[in-house]
């Protein structure tokens, strides 16, 4: 038997799995439920597993009967705080709570690799570790995780993940050298001038001019700091000032989220950021203070693992069926964590259809998942696991 139709034989069980996750969601650092099926399912294949450390989570081990590296595979499983608004049969129950980003899907990849490779120990070489990850959604899952061992005890060699992508079609798989997602780092910058009555401006220092002033120039550092082909967001999403037309408030608080994809752009727009708001505020009379803390770094795509991501692929689905994804996403991961310390890739699994429920955006509480994005998963996942690993591919062709 095909990899391929071994993955059909096992579609209902994959599938049901997918659901039962689904229908109830959590919250990040909340998936007890999610990591109790997913301890089951792995007690019920015979892989050993053990918790995370934290309250949610889980890490299992397979060893292949042959030598070979360690790879490391990872699954996100929290939710998002969203009312679902699909209609599915298997829509949440779990009010006000979704899976919108598609970590239940990721969570039936991941236990659906496990079952085919459990089948193929024999045949594989080298140890796979299963990480199943809490709190993607910025909650620090991936730091926790590494925190807690995930990355030695067998030392990873390599990691991989996959994420839904639905500008893709279910079906293909997506790749990309280098960077595949942004940095995402935020900041809060207070400007402090002198309060006082409207009428008379010039007794005072007005801190929300000064605020307009930065939020204007900051725009500047994407526009004349940054080359133009490197690609930089900064968004200030949060404003606040005063209370009434009348008065000069005493100071203004502005926030943002800055997104870069170079390590060392991310490093000079936080410089830029912070001298601009400095700067301008002291030309105006005024002073700001400006924290900034480094969120998610870019998720960096090692190209030989690219490479072998490709290769397996194309033997195994074929080559029409893996795609390069041309740019990358300004959103970003948390396993970019992982990624810093060891080589390894994040590829994406198509999940459009002829509907359009399937091209709603990620984190769209309408958007319905096309489910052969899973099975297409599960066949990505085997196969860079035995390409990456040197296990015979032929195993996989029956
Ligand atoms: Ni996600």
């Amino acid at each position: 038997m095909t990899i391929l139709e071994r993955i059909e034989e096992k579609k209902e069980e994959f599938v049901g799995l997918r659901r039962r996750i689904h229908e109830y969601p959590e919250l990040s650092m909340q998936e007890i439920e999610t990591t109790k099926l997913v301890r089951e399912y792995l007690d019920h294949l015979r892989i050993e597993n053990y918790p995370n450390g934290n309250q949610t989570g889980a890490v299992a081990i397979l060893k292949g009967a042959k030598p070979g590296p360690v790879i490391g595979l990872r699954a996100d499983m929290d939710a998002l705080k969203l009312t679902e608004n699909t209609n599915l049969p298997f829509a949440s129950k779990n009010a006000g709570v979704c899976h919108a980003c598609g970590h239940d899907l990721h969570t039936a990849v991941l236990l659906g690799t496990a079952c085919l490779l459990k089948d193929y120990q024999p045949e594989l070489c080298g140890t796979v570790k299963f990480l199943f990850q809490p709190a993607e959604e910025g909650y620090g899952g991936a730091k926790s995780m590494i925190a807690n061992g995930a990355l030695e005890n067998p030392c990873l060699n390599y990691t991989l993940a996959c994420h839904t992508w639905p500008e893709m079609p279910a079906g293909t798989i997506g790749v990309r050298k280098g960077a595949m997602l942004g940095a995402s780092d935020s900041f809060k910058i207070t400007v402090k001038g002198k309060g006082g009555h409207a009428a008379h401006p010039h007794k005072g220092i007005d801190p929300v001019v000064v605020a307009a002033h930065i939020i204007t120039e900051i725009q500047t550092i994407v526009s004349r700091r940054v080359a133009p082909v490197d690609p930089v967001v900064i968004t200030v999403g949060h404003l606040t000032a005063g209370t009434v037309s009348n008065i000069i408030p005493g100071e203004a608080v502005m926030e943002g989220t800055v997104r870069t994809q170079n390590p060392e752009t991310r490093i000079q727009v936080s410089e830029y950021l912070k001298q601009l708001a400095v700067g301008t505020a002291y030309a105006m009379g005024a002073e700001a203070e400006v924290e900034y803390d480094f969120g998610y770094p870019p998720t960096m795509n090692d190209p030989k693992v690219i490479d072998w991501i490709s290769e397996a692929v194309t033997e195994i689905l074929g080559p029409e069926r893996l795609l390069q994804v041309p740019v990358s996403s300004m959103g970003s991961e948390d396993f970019s964590f992982y990624l810093e310390k060891v080589p390894g890739a994040l590829f994406r699994i198509g999940t459009y259809d002829e509907t359009p429920e399937s091209k709603w955006a990620l984190h769209n509480p309408a958007i319905i998942f096309n489910e052969q994005a899973i099975l297409t998963g599960i066949a990505g996942m085997v196969s860079s696991v035995f390409k990456i690993s040197g296990s015979d591919m032929n195993v996989l062709k029956g």
